[in-house]
């Protein structure tokens, strides 16, 4: 217990407010010492292999296949027959039988799912449990419910599934990922190969364990693991019909430069340098939640992270001041901790990403601030950090930091706010802080962004098309939006 101060007449007080330490038990996974990749149902020996490790301590987890062009034509070949030998063909009331099952079994093992994901990934474990598990289950449910309703969701457009799939995706939202890619793929009676990053391989080879129980016939979905010379192999190979690719502008780039003219499908969804836009009539402590949220969530490792905070100039030294004193107050350290909010940096090459920046900030002459915290010896660690007085010109306004960091610019009028708002490349996400609605209104018709929240942030539902403008990509994933990728209508 910590020291009680007495104070005169009042009521003893505690001195210190600190949490004791509540770590969720790791006993739960059970991890093998090596992994292969999951192909055809069964387990494929891998030719070579490397180590994934935990963030937060550095400690090696496991053995991960690094999968050769060999290893991807195997898995292509497999889904290919999954597709033709019966799975395309499964009436769609038949199909969603399969979601249902993986859904409910991803919520029987949740615990499991989200300790494994911080363990290997770094987030806090209260994310992975009450957002990444909840939410991938949820998806799962969502396109079950379509799978046997594609005629009436396309109308007379005769919808058909494409083929086999090809899913690349990050290590942000491991599990998450792969629910946005697999779910509406097999609704549609598509078959998959899905590589997951390199740095967290863990939960989708987790979940190839869920894909027995729930009896998925072999093939539907193949997992191959491995860097991004797999994920090359995987969008050069023939065989695929549909590339899914979650992941940098870059390799976005790369991948869209590929594929021209091969006729494959493609939907990209990159990065973002989201507008998190704050005006004089908002709630002001709200919105610091929501800035908080909208930066700190996940380490800043999201690609629609309210990054850029807009503040009106008449609240902003009030907002400012509010939001180092709610700084003062996150707790950064072991993300099984389940008082823990922000955790460790995926890896180290992203720690560097992020120092980088941040060096870059101070040079160009950005006000920094760093909340008092007590960082772990080991692993990869970043404090949540604000700068002030930074300039549309800064690389920190600029570019795609993906990690605890938030730069603050200021603005006077609405048309002030869209005009800098929009001065981005990207267009993935924004948020609007106002009590106004009529104001929300005509901010998310000028604000070039897939989503607009409006005195929220990050809020996802598999409901609601998510996706972006320029170049944070194409093609919109949840929601009705979400099957028109998995579906063909030529004939
Ligand atoms: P990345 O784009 O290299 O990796 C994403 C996925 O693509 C991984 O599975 C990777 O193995 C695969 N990949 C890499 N090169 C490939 C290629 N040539 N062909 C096919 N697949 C390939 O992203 P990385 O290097 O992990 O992070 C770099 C930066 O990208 C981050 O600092 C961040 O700014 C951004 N990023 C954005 C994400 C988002 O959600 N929009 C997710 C991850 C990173
Ligand atoms: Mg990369």
């Amino acid at each position: 217990m910590t020291d009680i101060e007495q104070k005169r007449d009042r009521a003893p007080v505690p001195k210190d407010w600190a949490y004791a330490p509540a770590p969720e038990s790791r006993d739960i996974v059970r991890l093998r010492e090596r992994y292969g990749h999951f192909v055809g149902g069964e387990w494929l020996e891998p030719t070579e292999t490397y180590e994934t490790i935990s963030p937060a301590t550095e400690e090696q987890l496991a053995l991960i296949g690094q999968g050769t062009e060999q290893d991807v034509d195997r898995a292509v070949t497999a889904a290919r027959e999954a597709f033709a030998n019966g799975w395309s063909g499964l009436p769609g009331s038949e199909r969603a039988k399969y979601l249902f099952r993986i859904a409910r079994i991803l919520q029987e093992r949740s615990r499991e799912f989200a300790v494994l994901e911080s363990l290997n990934g770094g987030k806090p474990i209260k994310e992975s449990r009450d957002v990444d598990l909840p939410l991938a289950a949820a998806h799962f449910f969502y396109y079950a419910g379509w799978a046997d309703k594609l005629e009436y969701a396309f109308p007379n457009r005769r919808p058909k599934p494409v083929g086999v799939a090809g899913q690349i995706i990050p290590w942000n939202f491991p599990l998450l990922m792969l629910a946005w890619k697999i779910a509406p793929a097999i609704a549609c009676g598509n078959t998959v190969v899905l590589k997951p990053a390199e740095t967290t391989p863990l939960t989708a080879l987790l979940f190839c364990d869920v894909l027995r129980q729930a009896e998925l016939p072999p093939g539907v979905v193949n997992i191959v693991t491995g860097d991004g010379r797999t994920g090359a192999a995987i969008v050069d190979h023939e065989g695929v019909d549909k590339i899914a690719f979650t992941g940098s502008t870059e390799v976005g780039k790369a991948i869209q430069r590929r594929l021209a003219g091969t006729g494959k499908k493609l939907t990209l969804e990159l990065g973002g340098k989201a507008a998190n836009i704050v005006f004089d009539d908002s709630a002001l402590d709200q919105a610091v939640e929501g800035i908080v949220n909208g930066i700190y969530f996940n380490q800043g490792h999201v690609c629609c992270a309210g990054s850029r905070l807009f503040a009106q100039e008449s609240i902003y030294e009030p907002l400012v001041e509010k939001l180092k004193r709610r700084l003062e107050t996150l707790r950064v350290g072991d993300p099984l901790d389940k008082n823990t909010d922000v955790g460790a940096i995926n890896s180290q090459f992203q720690l560097e990403k992020i120092q980088e920046l941040v060096e870059a900030g101070k040079e160009e002459g950005a006000e920094i601030y760093q909340p008092h915290c007590r960082l772990p010896e080991k692993g990869y660690w970043f404090v949540p950090t604000v700068f002030t007085n930074v300039a549309q010109s800064y690389r920190i306004a600029q570019e795609e930091i993906f990690g605890p960091v938030l730069s603050v610019l200021t603005f006077r009028t609405p048309e002030e706010a869209v005009e800098k708002a929009n001065n981005t490349p990207y267009g993935l996400s924004a948020g609007v802080w106002t009590e106004k609605g009529s104001r929300i209104l005509w901010m998310a018709q000028q604000l070039r962004a897939g989503v607009v929240w409006a005195n929220t942030f990050n809020r996802f539902d598999p409901t609601s098309p998510f996706g972006g403008y320029k170049e944070s990509g194409f093609g919109r994933e949840g929601g009705l939006h979400g099957l028109e990728p998995y579906l063909r209508f030529d004939e």
